[in-house]
């Protein structure tokens, strides 16, 4: 990506280390040149014909997934629980840090939208798996060794996610973007983030969920626009600190 994507990529950073008084910076060197990650996903797509084959770097990528890479390396996170998989790069870029840590485990949960029964959205999000592919299908063998994917609507799997993994380090959001999914999922999930531990909610432009629930715990979030689809920048995703 171009020079501006890695400005804009520094000024989130140094935004996000205020917000949470923490260094990102340690990471960033590691991140921008972290060529694993790269390999590793142009291993996955090769054969994928609906999907990019070559990254030049890492910019490439949403801001949204380079920087949860330096939020894990930096605050060495034990449990976090992701909503919203798709094809799995979030996930890639999480588990790739937890990885790195030797620590830590990721749960994501995904009601999948397959290519052949189309999306599961109800909020307008039109794409679909590859043909063929399964939810999280970038991930490796090392990824599956602290990954558990549970496979259903949010709402329904993460009571019992939380059942069996009562204090989190980090929750995110990123499933389906209506007000319903998105307040109850943040609502679900709130409880069992650790003092100190984060909440991130993506596509927080949806609706006004995220911020009623700031209203309701009584937190200023950090919010970070990012480019939309039509190439404009509008706010996109935050983040809050219990
Ligand atoms: C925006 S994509 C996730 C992208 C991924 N977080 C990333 O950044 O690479 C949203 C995913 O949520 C799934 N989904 C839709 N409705 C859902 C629901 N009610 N519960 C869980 N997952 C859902 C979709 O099928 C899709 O796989």
């Amino acid at each position: 990506m171009n020079k501006t994507g890695e400005e804009l990529f520094s000024l989130y950073l140094k935004r996000t280390s205020d917000y949470l008084k923490v260094d990102l910076f340690e990471y960033y060197d590691e991140m921008k040149n972290n060529k694993e990650i790269i390999r590793e996903i142009e291993e996955a797509v090769k054969d994928v014909d609906s999907f990019q084959k070559k990254f030049n770097d890492i910019f490439e990528f949403r801001f949204f997934r380079t920087l949860l890479y330096v939020l894990i390396r930096v605050t060495k996170p034990g449990t976090i629980v992701e909503t919203g998989v798709m094809h799995g790069l979030s996930s890639k870029f999480i588990l790739n840090a937890l990885r790195k840590n030797n620590n830590g485990k990721l749960i994501s949960v995904d009601l999948p939208s397959f290519f052949e029964s189309g999306p599961a959205n109800k909020d307008g999000y039109n794409f679909t798996l590859p043909k063929g592919k399964q939810p999280g299908w970038i991930t490796n063998e090392d990824d599956k060794k602290i990954w558990e994917l549970r496979i259903g609507k949010s709402l329904e799997v993460l009571p019992d996610v939380f059942d069996k993994n009562k204090e989190i380090s980090i929750f995110i959001h990123d499933s389906e973007h209506t007000y319903e999914t998105m307040w109850s999922e943040l609502n679900l999930a709130w409880p069992h983030i650790k003092p100190g531990g984060i909440c991130i909610c993506d596509n927080i432009e949806s609706n006004t969920s995220f911020f009623d629930f700031c209203l309701k715990v009584g937190k200023i979030p950090l919010v970070l626009p990012a480019p939309g689809n039509d190439g404009l920048m509008s706010i996109r995703f935050a983040l809050i600190q219990k």
